[in-house]
């Protein structure tokens, strides 16, 4: 690596821990928040699943998985718990706008990759971490 882009690095790495947290504050109920890390536990583990789909070349396997568990498909499974439960209406306009973003960006890279397109589903790849990305850079609920 250069002398140039390691010294950039050191400086992002020492900016963002000396930084103070300047995400928007979203307070959610307890049991809201709970189902929150239940399903954000599900999501980590469900990109490292499609991950190493991808890379063994299972990439109809890697689009279904996609679809199922980040998709659109995935959406709404809240729904039918108490409201204090449901993480969505208590969110911020805005956010809860890039988790559904997020749900419709991974559907895009599950329908290239359950077509069997690999091409195409490697370069859809990001859309399953857009969202996250995003949410995660704006918004804290602690
Ligand atoms: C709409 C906003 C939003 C999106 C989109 C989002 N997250 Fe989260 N995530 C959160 C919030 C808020 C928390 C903190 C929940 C809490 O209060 O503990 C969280 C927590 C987590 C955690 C920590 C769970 C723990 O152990 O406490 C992981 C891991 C995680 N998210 C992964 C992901 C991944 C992977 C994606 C994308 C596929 C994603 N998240 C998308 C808002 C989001």
């Amino acid at each position: 690596m250069k002398a140039k882009s390691l010294f950039l690095m050191a400086a992002f790495i020492s900016c963002t821990a000396l930084a103070e947290d300047h995400r928007q504050f979203a307070p959610l109920p307890p049991a809201a928040q709970e189902s929150l890390r239940e399903e954000m536990l599900g999501n980590l583990l469900a990109l490292n699943e499609i991950l190493t789909l991808m890379a063994a070349g299972k990439v109809k396997e890697a689009g279904q998985l996609a679809e199922k568990a980040l998709g659109q498909s995935a959406q709404g499974k809240h729904r039918d718990k108490p409201l204090d439960a449901r993480p969505g209406p208590h969110m911020p306009p805005a956010m809860h706008g890039i988790g559904i973003d997020g749900h419709v960006a991974a559907s895009q890279f599950a329908k290239a990759a359950s077509s069997g397109d690999r091409k195409k589903a490697l370069a859809l790849l990001p859309k399953l971490t857009e969202g996250c990305v995003s949410c995660h850079y704006s918004y804290r609920t602690r």
